[in-house]
């Protein structure tokens, strides 16, 4: 038996005023998104935005359910939603973003298991890495160069075809 060690790596920013214009874009809009979320339940509010390579960018936010397993991550709306409506154009980055609704204090948020398996699928798809930015605590920046390296020892499509 031998130990192995699985080593992640990402970037991280002082402030979202570090990233480059483009970034900061896709972050205004994941923060708008973050205030159409709809979040009775848990009071969560969170927005992702999706720029694709032709410089659109696509909104969602959570959407959240009196039947709480049928609600959804603001991540999977953005990226489903900028999937049902490309034609083809690649995706160059995710940013995901939760805003307190009372002080509107940005909160860190990093997707969850389910969203990094959801998001992984358009990145092997489009063979091209996804940039994901997200805050961290004291509205530090987090970017990871692809959603590969948010998800170590990923289910991966290919084995089924051996299967
Ligand atoms: N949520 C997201 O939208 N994205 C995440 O990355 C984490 C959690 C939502 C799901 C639910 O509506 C609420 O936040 C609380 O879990």
């Amino acid at each position: 038996m031998e130990k192995k060690e699985i080593r992640l790596w990402y970037s991280e920013y002082p402030a979202m005023t570090d990233l480059v214009p483009e970034q900061q874009e896709v972050v205004r809009a994941a923060e708008e998104a973050s205030k159409m979320a709809y979040a009775p339940y848990s009071g969560f509010y969170v927005g992702a935005a999706v720029k694709l390579e032709n410089g659109t960018i696509i909104k969602g936010n959570n959407q959240e359910n009196a039947a709480y397993p049928s609600g959804i991550c603001a991540e999977r709306v953005a990226m489903w939603s900028a999937m049902a409506n490309n034609s083809g154009t690649r995706i160059k980055c995710i940013a995901i973003v939760s805003v307190a609704k009372k002080t509107g204090d940005i909160i860190p948020v990093t997707p969850c298991g389910s969203c990094r398996q959801a998001l992984l699928e358009y990145e092997i798809l489009q063979e091209k890495p996804i940039q994901v930015i997200m805050y961290a605590k004291k509205r530090r920046v987090i970017v990871f160069d692809s959603i590969a390296n948010l998800l170590p020892m990923q289910f991966d499509g290919d084995v089924l075809k051996g299967s």
